[in-house]
């Protein structure tokens, strides 16, 4: 029997981790709606992505507007008629220290990284649990567990999520929602080029690392993949580290 393919929400889709994990998707002929803020890059993958055959739909959205994201919710719905699988990756970082981070910089990235994962889940688990559940993977970061790594403001708008997490499990365990997030660290993207610019930085961050190397786009996708699944089932609200054994290793 072949399985009926899955409807899939990335939120932040058009870079990195979220893009990967959308071209993963179609690939496996999953119908994607991924969302960024970048609208022309978004634009152009899905007329690419389109035009070799996958059901792909870019909706522009900047995750701070809740007028955005409901519109997202609603667009995917009115679609699809439901959501199977929600991947929420959007998210900002700066290199700085507490002395340096100013209110705005530090409302910035609570509203992106915070704010916006919390409307993402006020928006769409209404939704999964109208269909009668779904599969919720969010992206955060092993900042939250050693504060290093994006500056003060970043480890902690990562951090709530981690309580995010927990406290959506907490009211929604029993109503099919299946929700986890993957704590990726150094992972090669356009993220980690604005935290080590130059290929000596991230040699030298390299021989940090216990395996020595960067972690790679698949290694947060196949990760995704799995807390998307069935497979995890029996694993809710819980922090996937994809570290390379860089968190709990010295
Ligand atoms: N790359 C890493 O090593 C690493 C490590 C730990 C955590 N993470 C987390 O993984 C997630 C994805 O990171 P990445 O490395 O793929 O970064 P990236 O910069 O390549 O991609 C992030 C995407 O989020 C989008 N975005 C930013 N602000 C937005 C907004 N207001 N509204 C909608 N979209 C917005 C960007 O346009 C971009 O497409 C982030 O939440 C990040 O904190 C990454």
């Amino acid at each position: 029997m072949v399985a009926e393919p899955s409807v899939v929400l990335i939120v932040g889709g058009a870079a990195g981790i979220g893009k990967a994990a959308a071209e993963d998707r179609l690939k496996k002929g999953d119908k994607v709606v991924f969302t960024d803020i970048n609208e022309a890059v978004g634009k152009q993958l899905m007329e690419q992505w389109q035009a070799q055959g996958y059901s792909a739909t870019f909706i522009q959205q900047n995750v701070t507007s809740w007028t955005d994201t409901e519109k997202v919710a609603a667009k995917t719905i009115d679609m699809y008629g439901r959501i199977d699988i929600l991947i929420v990756s959007a998210g900002v970082t700066s290199q700085q220290r507490l002395e340096d981070i100013t209110y705005k910089q530090w409302c910035f990235t609570l509203d992106v990284n915070l704010t916006g994962l919390f409307y993402s889940l006020k928006a769409v688990i209404p939704e999964m649990i109208r269909n009668g559940g779904g599969n919720i993977v969010i992206v955060g970061s092993g900042s939250a567990i050693t504060g290093s790594g994006g500056g003060i403001h970043y480890a902690t708008s990562k951090g709530g999520a981690f309580g995010l997490m927990r406290a959506v499990a907490d009211q929604f365990s029993d109503q099919g929602i299946h929700i986890n997030l993957v704590a990726p660290r150094v992972i090669a993207t356009e993220m980690l080029d604005v935290l080590y610019p130059t290929e000596e930085a991230r040699e030298e961050l390299r021989q940090k690392i216990p395996i020595k190397q960067l972690g790679t786009l698949e290694d947060t996708t196949n990760a995704i993949n799995f807390l998307a699944s069935e497979a995890s089932r029996y694993m809710q609200a819980q922090v996937m580290l994809i570290d390379g054994g860089r968190t709990y290793l010295t």
